[in-house]
Formats: structure tokens, C-alpha cells, sequence
């Protein structure tokens, strides 16, 4: 084929296509349908298995849905599973009860159809779990309706009463529904559910009085007692222990780990009250039940007469009370039944053991009768309060079937089992006697059996659940069997049927269809005149002495040829051996059942003795008084046996079923122990069988192993195709004739119908499948690449597109802060502008800014540009409106700095500062060398202590030396230099020659100094005339003459004192005679004397002046 080859085109293509196959070889096919090899059993074995263990427990044949019971929560029917298949189409999603439940509900919706699910499987299979979930479902996905929602909370809530009542636990299954249950659910034509309806067949009665080993009664009884308050258990007379009460302690399993029977009391009795009971009517119901544990505990003792006497009075008294009865006629009716002969009545008195079967038998019909007015009442708070309205009319129904199974062919999976367990079994004690012990020399497989679970040789033998496979089985059983004959029977019909108009419906030629049909078996027991009910009922009701065996021998006489039925007596030698004399067996279509006739009668009949109908009849118990009605006292017609009461409800059930569109849901149970994770698979082969399941797959593969609307079926592989991809312009059904003509489909793999496409092979489909496979990678691949493609490309779209934005934004904001700015300055200019035009005007509005302005600048820089120190006299230029404030501050300035800088300096450097300001004041401007002097600094002596003689020192005494500084002196008439030192005292000036004082001026004889102006160093100390001790004026030069003079005139305080001269200096020389010296510029300094006997100084030219 074309797209095969192009499957397997390249290495990376083959191992997606294998590793879609392994997911297919691991967990199987979601459709039985698709099993290549349908017809073998061990495939559909093995593709259970595979899904089995990856925990998906659902598989579809076609429509029908077969369930593996997991024994574990799988998390699987939440709110979110129920979303998840709600509104998709069947076969999208994986295989779901969920998706049966929606299927159903869709077509009982759009279709107004009413709709059927069966649920069928046997004990422990999950029946009754399913259809909680189905009810759950309904419950929590379908809208409320606008009346009376709390239908949906009954319906819900009437399963635990039922439960309580219908339940026990079993070997099996320790939740065991032992009635079979049919319910209508009613929705209205907006799809909210709004009534309900049960239908109860065949409750297990016996089990009132007898369970087996490992088994319990009711769970009612044990709630009741568990849950019971105490007050209520003291008015109905109970005790709690179980163990107190014979009903209750047969199976010797009270207790039971997986059962919580208190908090199951709560939930009952919550939802009595919810199925509308009010509190009379549990009360009633709840004295019932306790009458019927009272009952158990009658005892009777033999007189002399071997008469049956009630020896328990205690229970006697609690049973008048709790069931409303007469206490004596109570008593009599239990030891003696009522015999009417030639109109005459006498009463017999009855024997031991015939007191206690009536005793049990007034239990069974006590509690089944209870049974069946739960349900009717049940039905009344279900019934929709809404059945008069118009939309009622419109309402549809959806039918949930929680049906018993086959769960009596326990001895067809034993052919497993070694031989020696069929045929070494202890003979079957009967139901009634003491259970006997295993021996310890019994077989050792019972250790071991993993069918029964029999214990170790010693303990108690699980009588009945051995019983199962070692013994025949009882009328019960042969009704339940007879009741899934009837039900495969319409399966396999309506399977058929619907399979055929479906062929019919597409124009397409059926295929006749291999299959076994059942009803050869349904007739052998249902036909008229011929058929084991018929013969039964017959024999019950014929005149003389009927037993159980007369009706076998009449069952041998009428249909002895029958080629499903068997007995000792018609078998063949070998068969012979395998069947008891009071058995006969029938070939049902899932394996032979053998049964004991042991009761058929008796069980068939059902009677209870007038006496005690005539009691019960009298009962003031409400309950009891509706369940024992008066007319039947009356009624001179014999009642219904219990087998043809059977089989009319069961016709009628099968009626009302095929009314509906049918859904199946077909349990199977993977193995005995409970256990999850185990598949057995002895066990499930044996149900695959019985179910039918190999049927249904036959008759749903009838020709074509897969089928599909048009439209689905191009939808989802038109990807496979380039003219169907990517999409289809013409009808689908064109489109998929060009599809599959694309893909190279043989004319013999498909047909095309009116609206669907029919698949004869599984490898069709699952190489169309793999080249999808193939397919949607590569198509994953480019989706990817272009989404990728188209992802970045709106990424980048998005940034630039915000970039822009950005940029646009920031230079709308940058252009309009820079109009702002501009703006401002042009306003400023102009402002600036017109100020200034009008700046010597009066301060006004229109200057007020420039004026401000100047000042601001000004004060501005001039805070910039203040001058550093004093020295610094730079001063901003101010506005003529600021001269006086600039000058203010630049004086504050100033003084400030002053102020700052004399606060900085040291004692010394300020009299250096003020000796400086004194010679300034003195000299500046009036003498050359003056400049020189300024930059340096005046010291505070020029000869040290050790360069003036101590002599000289000593001649001071304590007048200090306050400044020394070596001269030269000029004799007053030859003008000789000679090297002197001059000394100020704090009171005179001392002239010294090495270390003689030579002439001592005390300030106050100095009358002044003379100095030239010009740059030489000399000067003239000039004295007191009339000073006798002095010798004339002193001609003095000093290297250091500002300085010198400086510190002269301040000690002897003759700063005003001092005179330059401008030419010559005249100087006392002597008494009476004068000195001039001359005083003239020249090149360099020279000092001579002159010819005309003056001293003449010549002093150079300095740039300073
Ligand atoms: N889908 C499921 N998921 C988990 N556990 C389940 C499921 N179905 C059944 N079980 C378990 O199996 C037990 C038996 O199931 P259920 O009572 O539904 O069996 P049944 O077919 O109604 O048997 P019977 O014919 O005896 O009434 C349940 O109590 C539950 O523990
Ligand atoms: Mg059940």
C-alpha cells in the first residue's frame, strides 16, 4: 500500500510507527472489535489481561462495555472523569463508563428514546458498583429540574436502604445484592431527572434463616444491632451481640473487616428519613426486623406426644408486641397448622422439626414480604410528584438492570483443579444438619483449592460455597440460571437485530452470522405444557402424594429427547456416574448445570400454613398488616407458584427492556480471592463464555471489523491525503472514497455505506492508524515549526511595536520638554529683554524680572567669585542698582577676612605685622631700599647672646637686650667705618665695641634719626646737645637699616621721629660743630669722604623708585 510505503520511508518514521505498535502490543485494543484473531478466545483473553494490567479496566465490544472488576479505587470517577466524557463522542475518548452513561443520556435527549443499561456479570463482578456510578453521573452532571430536585438525592439515597435490606455479605463478595434490581430513572424533556421506579426479582429469603460458613445475613440485622441507639434496642427487646441470635451466627462471621456496620446505620438512617419514612414507619420497620431475629430464637421442646411446644416465652412475649399479634394464637400457629376438610376445620399439631420449618418459613415470608413493601414504598417517594403536568407526557426513561449472574457454574472453572476435587468431597450434609469437619485425612488440595479456599483439613468445611461445585444446584439457582438464559437470549436478539439494521440502514448486504441461539434452553424451561416450570407447577398442584422425585420421573417422561437436558436415568454410562438419582442436569448455553430436585416443590409452592397467614393477617403492625393482606384469606384461587410468578416478571422485564434502546455493561470479575492486581484466568475465561462475550464479538464482527460516520472518519485521517487536507469542500463521503483510494484500500477491505465507511480487516485500520501516526509527527513537526514561526515573529512584532512606542513616547516627551525649555527662554529673553529696555525705569512688573535677574546673577557669582584672602582684590563688577550693596558687602566681605585672618595668626607673626605697618608707615614711598625690605621678615635679633660680649652684658646688669645687630659707625671727623654692635634696652640704645660699651643714648636723649632717601643703609642717631655725657650725634650703617630703624623708633617711640632726607643729613659732630653727609645716586654704593669734609654717600639706583 502507498502510505505504507511511505510509512516506512526513513529510519526516523519506522521507529514512531514501532513505538505506537509497542503502546498497542502493551495495553491491547480499546475495541475487541479490532482483534485481528476475533475469534479466538484466548486472544480476547489476553488483550483483557494486557489492559488489565495497566489498570484500565473497560474495554468495548462495538457499543457494549465489558468491565474488569479492579478491587481498587483507580481515581477514575471523579467530577473532573465525569467532565471529560461528557459531550464527546464514544469513541474519541478511552473506553469509560462514563462514556456509556453520556451516550445513553445524549440519545435518550436528542433521540426521546428510552434507554436501557444492563449490567450483567456475576457475583462480585461490579454490578451494583456500576450502577452507582451510573446514578452518581446522572446525579452530578444532569441538570436539576425545576420542581422536586430532591429526586435526584432519593434516588441516590434509596440505594443504601436496599442495600441493608437486599445485601449480605457472601463468599464472594461481601456486598452481595441477593435480589435482582430493575430502575427507571424519569427524566423531563429538559433532561433533569425527575422520578424513579424500582422492579425487585427473586430475593434470596432462605438466607433469613440459614448462611453458609464465611457468610452473613442481611446487613440490616447487624447494623441494627451495631448502630442501633440503646433505648431503641431496649424497646425492641436486642441485645447487641450478634452472636446472641441464631439467625445471625450460622455463617460465623459477624464481624467482617471490609464492612463498617455502625457508620452503615447512620447512612440507612439518614436516608429513610431522606425516601420520606417518617418516624413511625421505621420504628414499624425496624420492630420487623428485630421480630424476625426474636423469631429465630423460638425454640420448641417435644411433649409426651412428640408435639412441638414453644419453650421460649421471653421471645414469644416480644414477638406479640413487636408484630401486633395475639400472643396465643401466635403460639399455636407455630405448632399447629390449620386443615380444612369437608368444610370443617381442625387444627394438627406438628412435630419438632415441622415447628421449626414453620417457624423459618413465617421468617422468610415476615422478611420478603418486608422486602417488597420497602420497595413499593420506596417507589412512592420516588414516583415524580409532577405526573399530572403537561410535561410529564414528555418525560423519557432510563432503565439501569443490576441483574444476578451465572454464579452457579463454579463446578466448570474446577476443571482446572485436579480430578480428586470433584470426586473426594465429603457427601453434601443438606442445608439444615450440623456442618461436619473436615477429616484430617482429607485431600490435601484443600489446603490449597484457590477456587473454594477451603480451610486446612480440621477446620469447619465451607458446606454451601464447596456445595457449589461438588453438589447440585437448588431451585434458586435454577431460576437465577434461567433468568440469564432469558436475558443472553435478548442480548444476542438485540445485538443482532441492531447489527442487522444498521447493515440495512447503510444499503449494505448482511452477512449471516455463526452464533448459538439460547432459546432451545429458554423454551425447555419457559413452553407451555412442556417446559420444567410448567411440569414443576403441574406437579405442585396435582392431587395425591407429589415429592420432588415424582416431579423428576414426570420430567423424564416429558422431555426425556430434549438435547439440553440429562438425568441418572437418560445419561449414558460414563455421564451416569457425574449425576444423582434425584438430579437432572441442563445443558445451559454457558456449560452444563446439574440440579438436585431436593425442594423444588416445597420452594415452588411457597406456602404458608393458613394459621399463620390468619396471624399475620390480624397484625396491628402497619407494615405488616399491608404486607398480610386480609384477601388473601378470601381468595379461593390458589396463588402463583414462586417459578411462574418468576418467569411472568421476568417476561415482563424482558418487555420492558426491549421497549428501551438497549446499552450493555458486562462485568467480569478477575478472581475469588478479592484481590486487586490478580487475574485468574480459569475464572475469566470461564465468565468470557458464560457472558457470551465471544458471541457478541461475533455477531459485531459479522463481516466488518470497524465502521465510522463519513465525517469522523474523514476528520480524523484526511490528514493522510493531499486533496482531503486541509480541508474537504465536497460531501464526506466523496472525500473519504478519494481518502481511501489514496491510501491503496482493496476493494475486499472496506464497503461504503449511506453514511458510514465499513472496515472488513483490524490491519486496515491500524495501518491507516500508523501512517496517522507517521503522519501527525511530520504534521506536529511543521505545526510546531510555523507556530514557532509565528510565535516569535508576534514576540518580535510585540517588542518592536512597543519599542516604537517607547521611542515615540520618549521623544514626544523629550520634544515637548525641549518646546517647554524653549519656550521658557524665550519668554525669559523677551522678559530679560524688555527689562532690560526698561531697567532705569521705576521697579515695575515689566523690569521686576530683569531687575531680579541682575541681582540674582550678581549675588550668584559674586558668591562664586569672592575673594580668597585679603590680599585678593578682585570684586565682581555689581549693577548699578547694587553698587552700595556691593560695597557694604564687599567691606563685610573684607572685614570678615580680616577679621578670620587675625583671628588665625600667632603673637609673633603679629608683631611682625605690626612692626611691618610701623615701617610701612615710616618708610613706604619715602625710601629706595624700602621695597627690599617689605618680603622679608624682620628678625627678632641679629646676634645671639654668645655673640655679644658678657662684659657688655654685665655692663647692662639687668636691662635686657631686646634686639642686637651688628653696625658699622663713622667717626664724627675722619669719617672711618668701624665695626660696632647695636643694642636696644628697654630704655636706651647701646653702641658696643667688641666688649666695651662705647655710647650709651637712653631714648629719652634721642631726639631723633635722619635717613636718606635714598637706597644706602646709613642713618643718624641724633642726641641731646646738652647731654654732657654724649660725644655728638652718631652716623650709623646697617645692613638691616629698615628694620634696624623700625624696632629703634618703636623702642624709644620715635615712629614720628624719624626724617629722609632728600640730599644731605646734618649731624651734631661735636659741641659746636656740625657734620653733613651727601647723600647722591650713583651706580653702586660709596661711601668717601669728600673734599669739602662732608661725608658723601653715593647709593645705587634702585627699579623700585
Ligand atoms: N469499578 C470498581 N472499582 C473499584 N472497586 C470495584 C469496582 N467494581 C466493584 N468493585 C469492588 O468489588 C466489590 C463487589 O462489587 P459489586 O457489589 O458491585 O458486585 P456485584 O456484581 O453487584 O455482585 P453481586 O452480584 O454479588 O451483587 C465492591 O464492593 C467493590 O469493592
Ligand atoms: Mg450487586
Amino acid at each position: 500500500m502507498r502510505y505504507r510505503a511511505s510509512a516506512l520511508g526513513s529510519d526516523g518514521v519506522r521507529v514512531t510507527m514501532e513505538s505506537a505498535l509497542t503502546a498497542r502490543d502493551r495495553v491491547g485494543v480499546q475495541d475487541f472489535v479490532l482483534l485481528e484473531n476475533f475469534t479466538s478466545e484466548a486472544a480476547f483473553i489476553e488483550n483483557l489481561r494486557r489492559r488489565f494490567r495497566e489498570n484500565l479496566i473497560y474495554t468495548y465490544i462495538g457499543p457494549v462495555l465489558v468491565s474488569v472488576n479492579p478491587y481498587r479505587d483507580l481515581q477514575i470517577y471523579s467530577r473532573q472523569h465525569m467532565e471529560r466524557y461528557r459531550g464527546v463522542s464514544f469513541y474519541e475518548v478511552p473506553p469509560h463508563l462514563f462514556a456509556v452513561a453520556d451516550t445513553v443520556y445524549r440519545a435518550l435527549r436528542t433521540e426521546r428514546r428510552d434507554q436501557a443499561v444492563m449490567i450483567s456479570g456475576e457475583s462480585g463482578a461490579g454490578k451494583t458498583e456500576a450502577t452507582k456510578r451510573l446514578l452518581q453521573f446522572y446525579a452530578e452532571t444532569c441538570p436539576a429540574p425545576e420542581r422536586g430536585g430532591a429526586v435526584r438525592d432519593r434516588l441516590l439515597q434509596s440505594n443504601p436502604v436496599l442495600e441493608a435490606f437486599g445485601n449480605a455479605k457472601t463468599l464472594r463478595n461481601d456486598n452481595s445484592s441477593r435480589f435482582g434490581k430493575y430502575m427507571d430513572v424519569q427524566f423531563d424533556f429538559k433532561g433533569a431527572p425527575v422520578g424513579g421506579h424500582i422492579l425487585s426479582y427473586l430475593l434470596e429469603k432462605s438466607r433469613v434463616v440459614h448462611q453458609n460458613h464465611g457468610e452473613r445475613n442481611f446487613h440490616v440485622f447487624y447494623q441494627l444491632l451495631e448502630g442501633g441507639e440503646e433505648e431503641m434496642l431496649r424497646r425492641l427487646g436486642l441485645e447487641r451481640n450478634p452472636q446472641s441470635y441464631l439467625y445471625l451466627v450460622k455463617g460465623q462471621c459477624a464481624k467482617v473487616s471490609s464492612i463498617n456496620d455502625k457508620s452503615d446505620w447512620k447512612v440507612v438512617r439518614k436516608a429513610l428519613t431522606v425516601i420520606d419514612f417518617t418516624e413511625d414507619e421505621i420504628e414499624d420497620l425496624l420492630s420487623i426486623v428485630a421480630s424476625v431475629l426474636h423469631l429465630g430464637n423460638i425454640h420448641f421442646a417435644a411433649d409426651e406426644e412428640s408435639n412441638a411446644q414453644v419453650t421460649t416465652e421471653n421471645q414469644l412475649k416480644y414477638l406479640t408486641r413487636l408484630l401486633g399479634v395475639e400472643g396465643s394464637t401466635l403460639r399455636e400457629a407455630l405448632t399447629h397448622r390449620k386443615i380444612i376438610a369437608k368444610g370443617e376445620e381442625l387444627l394438627s399439631p406438628l412435630n419438632l422439626e415441622q415447628a421449626a420449618y414453620v417457624r423459618d418459613a413465617l421468617a422468610k415470608a415476615v422478611y420478603s414480604r418486608t422486602f417488597t413493601w420497602l420497595v413499593r414504598k420506596i417507589n412512592r417517594s420516588l414516583a415524580s410528584k409532577d405526573a399530572e403536568s403537561p410535561s410529564w407526557r414528555s418525560t423519557t426513561v432510563l432503565g439501569l438492570l443490576d441483574i444476578y449472574g451465572f454464579e452457579v457454574f463454579q463446578h466448570n472453572r474446577s476443571a482446572s483443579l485436579p480430578p480428586v476435587c470433584l470426586s473426594s468431597h465429603l457427601p453434601c450434609p443438606g442445608p439444615h444438619l450440623p456442618l461436619p469437619r473436615v477429616p484430617d485425612n482429607a485431600p490435601s488440595h484443600l489446603e490449597s483449592c484457590s477456587v473454594c479456599l477451603s480451610p486446612a483439613p480440621g477446620s469447619v468445611y465451607p458446606l454451601n460455597y464447596c456445595g457449589l461445585f461438588c453438589f447440585p444446584h437448588s431451585f434458586e439457582q435454577f431460576c437465577i440460571n434461567y433468568c440469564n438464559e432469558k436475558l443472553q437470549q435478548l442480548f444476542i436478539e438485540l445485538t443482532l437485530k441492531s447489527e442487522q439494521e444498521e447493515y440495512e440502514a447503510e444499503g449494505i448486504a448482511w452477512e449471516p452470522v455463526q452464533y448459538f441461539n439460547n432459546k432451545i434452553i429458554c423454551d425447555l424451561v419457559e413452553e407451555k405444557f412442556k417446559g420444567i416450570i410448567s411440569i414443576l407447577d403441574e406437579e405442585c398442584l396435582r392431587p395425591g402424594e407429589a415429592t420432588d422425585l415424582t416431579f423428576l420421573e414426570k420430567l423424564e417422561d416429558t422431555i426425556k429427547h430434549h438435547p439440553h437436558f440429562l438425568t441418572h436415568k437418560l445419561a449414558d454410562q460414563r455421564t451416569r456416574k457425574s449425576l444423582g438419582r434425584g438430579e437432572f442436569r441442563l445443558l445451559h448455553y454457558a456449560g452444563e448445570v446439574t440440579y438436585s430436585v431436593t425442594g423444588f416443590l416445597d420452594k415452588n409452592n411457597d406456602l404458608l400454613f393458613r394459621n399463620l397467614k390468619e396471624t399475620m393477617c390480624s397484625s396491628e403492625n402497619p407494615i405488616m398488616s399491608q404486607c398480610f393482606d386480609r384477601s388473601e384469606l378470601s381468595d379461593k384461587k390458589r396463588p402463583e407458584t414462586v417459578a411462574t410468578q418468576f418467569k411472568m416478571s421476568l417476561l415482563q422485564l424482558v418487555e420492558i427492556l426491549k421497549s428501551k434502546e438497549p446499552a450493555y455493561v458486562r462485568c467480569i470479575k478477575p478472581n475469588d480471592a478479592k484481590q486487586p492486581g490478580r487475574f485468574d484466568e480459569v475464572l475469566i475465561r470461564h465468565q468470557v463464555k458464560y457472558l457470551g462475550l465471544m458471541e457478541n464479538l461475533r455477531v459485531r464482527r459479522a463481516g466488518f471489523a470497524y465502521r465510522r460516520k463519513y465525517e469522523a472518519f474523514l476528520q480524523r485521517y484526511k490528514s493522510l491525503c493531499p486533496e482531503t487536507w486541509p480541508t474537504w469542500k465536497g460531501r464526506p463521503q466523496d472525500g473519504v472514497a478519494v481518502l481511501v483510494r489514496h491510501l491503496g484500500y482493496k476493494p475486499e477491505e472496506y464497503k461504503m455505506g449511506r453514511t458510514k465507511i465499513f472496515i472488513r480487516f483490524p490491519k486496515t485500520l491500524f495501518a491507516t492508524e500508523d501512517a496517522l501516526e507517521v503522519r501527525r509527527q511530520s504534521l506536529a513537526t511543521k505545526i510546531q515549526a510555523a507556530w514557532r514561526g509565528f510565535h516569535w515573529r508576534q514576540k518580535f512584532l510585540r517588542v518592536k511595536r512597543s519599542a516604537i512606542c517607547i521611542q515615540s513616547w520618549w521623544r514626544g516627551t523629550l520634544g515637548r520638554r525641549k518646546a517647554a525649555k524653549r519656550k521658557w527662554a524665550a519668554q525669559t529673553i523677551r522678559r530679560l529683554i524688555r527689562g532690560f529696555i526698561l531697567r532705569h525705569a521705576p521697579r515695575c512688573p515689566e523690569n521686576a524680572f530683569f531687575l531680579d535677574h541682575v541681582r540674582t546673577s550678581f549675588l550668584l557669582n559674586l558668591r562664586r567669585h569672592l575673594p580668597r584672602n585679603i590680599l585678593d582684590t578682585s570684586w565682581p563688577t555689581p549693577p548699578p542698582a547694587l553698587h552700595e550693596a556691593s560695597e557694604l558687602l564687599r567691606e563685610l566681605c573684607m572685614k570678615n577676612m580680616v577679621w578670620k585672618y587675625c583671628r588665625s595668626i600667632s603673637p609673633e607673626w603679629k608683631q611682625q605685622l605690626q612692626q611691618k605697618a610701623v615701617a610701612s608707615e615710616i618708610f613706604k614711598g619715602k625710601k629706595d631700599n624700602y621695597p627690599q625690605s617689605v618680603p622679608r621678615l624682620f628678625i627678632s635679633t641679629r646676634l645671639g647672646a654668645d655673640e655679644i660680649s658678657p662684659k657688655v652684658l654685665q655692663a647692662l646688669g639687668s636691662e635686657p637686650i631686646q634686639y642686637a645687630v651688628p653696625v658699622v659707625k663713622y667717626d664724627r671727623k675722619g669719617y672711618k667705618a668701624r665695626s660696632r654692635q647695636l643694642l636696644l634696652t628697654p630704655n636706651a640704645v647701646v653702641i658696643v665695641e667688641d666688649a666695651k660699651v662705647k655710647q650709651r643714648i637712653d631714648y629719652t636723649n634721642l631726639t631723633g634719626i635722619s635717613v636718606s632717601s635714598l637706597s644706602d643703609s646709613l642713618f643718624v642717631l641724633h642726641v641731646q646737645r646738652e647731654d654732657n655725657k654724649q660725644k655728638g650725634d652718631v652716623v650709623l650703617q646697617s645692613d638691616h637699616v629698615i628694620e634696624t630703624l623700625t624696632k629703634t623708633a618703636l623702642s624709644a617711640d620715635r615712629v614720628n621721629n624719624i626724617n629722609i632726607n632728600q640730599g644731605s643729613i646734618t649731624f651734631a659732630g661735636g659741641p659746636g660743630r656740625d657734620g653733613i653727609i651727601d647723600f647722591t645716586p650713583g651706580s653702586e654704593l660709596l661711601i668717601t669722604k669728600a673734599k669739602n669734609g662732608h661725608l658723601a654717600v653715593v647709593a645705587p639706583r634702585l627699579n623700585s623708585r
